[in-house]
Order: structure tokens, then C-alpha cells, then sequence
């Protein structure tokens, strides 16, 4: 399994890259190829597609997630490159984990409506003093990770109301659309395929 750790920060040599660092050493040592990535607004992140899962994070700055990370999401191709990726969250900050959540994370979240999130996890500054919370972090993210894999081997069921749609669409398309559907459900971890499903597959392949 390849991961790539794409982050962001205003600080060299910071607290997150400490921590990113601490992340990246308990994937390797769990057997994980990993790289890291520092985010620029308008750097073309197709490299992605090498990569199975994206840890995806950033401090937060006077009440906004780094901006480099949230330009890589609003006006770059960031968030094209991540669909259908597996991607686990965090965010570093000051305040509060209680506001943090209602404050900082939907900024990120906001853009990810289509991607199967692992984990999300908010550290504080000071994390770096209890490494064992980035280390169960990283363990947490692999555990779901290995789950969204045995889970491909069942494939999703399909809902009476979504299997009526199916069979009312002409028979010449009903094998594609069954294969495109089940291959967007495993991506992105469905167990169902519902009508809304069947919607936001539609969006993301163009109709
Ligand atoms: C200039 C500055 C502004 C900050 N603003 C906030 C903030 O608005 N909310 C918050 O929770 N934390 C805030 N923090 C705390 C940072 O998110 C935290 O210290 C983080 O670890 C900084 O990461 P770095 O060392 O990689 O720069 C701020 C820190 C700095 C230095």
C-alpha cells in the first residue's frame, strides 16, 4: 500500500512537520510506503493516482486551515485529484477539540463530501509530548483502511427502488451502468446502492 502525507504549514521545521514526521515513521515501520507533500496552492497534484490512501492536514492559523492547503482545495486540482481516494483528516490547532470540530474541520470537509474518510482526528500543539496519540492515529487510519479492502470482496447490494431504476434504463446501457455503480460503491465503501448513491455517481461521471 502506497500513502502520501500532503500538508501544509507556514513554519519550517514546525509542529506539524514534527508530527507529520511521527506519522510517516509509524507507517513505515507498519509496513506503508510513504511519502510526504507539502501543499502549494497551484501545484498540479495528479500524482496522486500513485498513491492508495491521502493523510490530508494542517494547522490552523487565526481561524483558517493553512492556505495553502485550503487554495489547493478551492482553486487548485486538488479535490478533482482526490476522488474516489480514501482519505484520513487532521487538523492541528490551539483551541478546543469541541470547536475545533464545529470551527476548522468543515473547512476541510466541505470539499470531501465524495471521499470515503477514514479518520478524522484534531491534535493539539502539544501532541508531540505524547507521540502515542499520533501513533494510534496512524493505526486507526490502517485499521479502517484494511476494513474499506475486505469489504471489496462483497459487493454492494442493490435497494428495490435502485434496481427498478435499472431495469427501466434501455438493456444495451444497464451492464455499464451496473459495473460503473458497483466500482463507485467499493471506492467509495457502500455496502447499499441506493438512488441518492446512483445521483452523486452520476455527478462525478458527467451523467
Ligand atoms: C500566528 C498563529 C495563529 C494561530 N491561530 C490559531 C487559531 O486561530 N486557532 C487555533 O486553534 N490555533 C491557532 N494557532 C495555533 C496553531 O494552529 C498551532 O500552534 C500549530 O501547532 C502551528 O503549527 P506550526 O508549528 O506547523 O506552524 C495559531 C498559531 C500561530 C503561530
Amino acid at each position: 500500500m502506497k500513502a502520501v502525507i500532503l500538508y501544509d504549514s507556514r513554519t519550517k521545521s514546525g509542529s506539524t512537520e514534527a508530527i507529520i514526521d511521527t506519522m510517516g515513521l509509524k507507517l513505515a515501520e507498519s509496513g506503508v510506503y510513504v511519502e510526504k507533500a507539502k501543499c502549494k496552492a497551484l501545484a498540479d497534484y495528479s500524482f496522486l493516482r500513485d498513491f492508495d490512501l491521502v493523510i490530508l492536514g494542517a494547522p490552523v492559523y487565526y481561524f483558517l486551515v493553512s492556505s495553502q492547503l485550503l487554495g489547493a482545495l478551492n482553486y487548485g486540482n486538488l479535490k478533482q485529484n482526490l476522488l474516489r481516494k480514501k482519505v484520513a483528516l487532521f487538523l492541528i490547532c490551539g483551541s478546543p477539540e469541541s470547536m475545533a470540530t464545529v470551527l476548522y474541520l468543515p473547512q476541510l470537509k466541505i470539499h470531501l463530501v465524495r471521499n470515503k474518510i477514514l479518520v478524522e482526528k484534531i491534535f493539539p500543539s502539544n501532541v508531540l509530548s505524547e507521540n502515542i496519540v499520533i501513533d494510534s492515529f496512524v493505526l486507526d487510519v490502517l485499521h479502517e483502511y484494511n476494513k474499506t479492502l475486505k469489504s471489496r470482496f462483497l459487493l454492494a447490494k442493490w435497494t428495490v427502488e435502485a434496481q427498478e431504476w435499472l431495469d427501466s434504463v434501455p438493456s444495451f446501457l444497464q451492464g455499464k451502468i451496473k459495473e460503473g455503480a458497483e466500482k463507485y460503491a467499493e471506492a467509495m465503501g457502500y455496502k447499499e446502492i441506493t438512488c441518492e448513491m446512483l445521483e452523486s455517481a452520476k455527478g462525478e461521471f458527467g451523467g
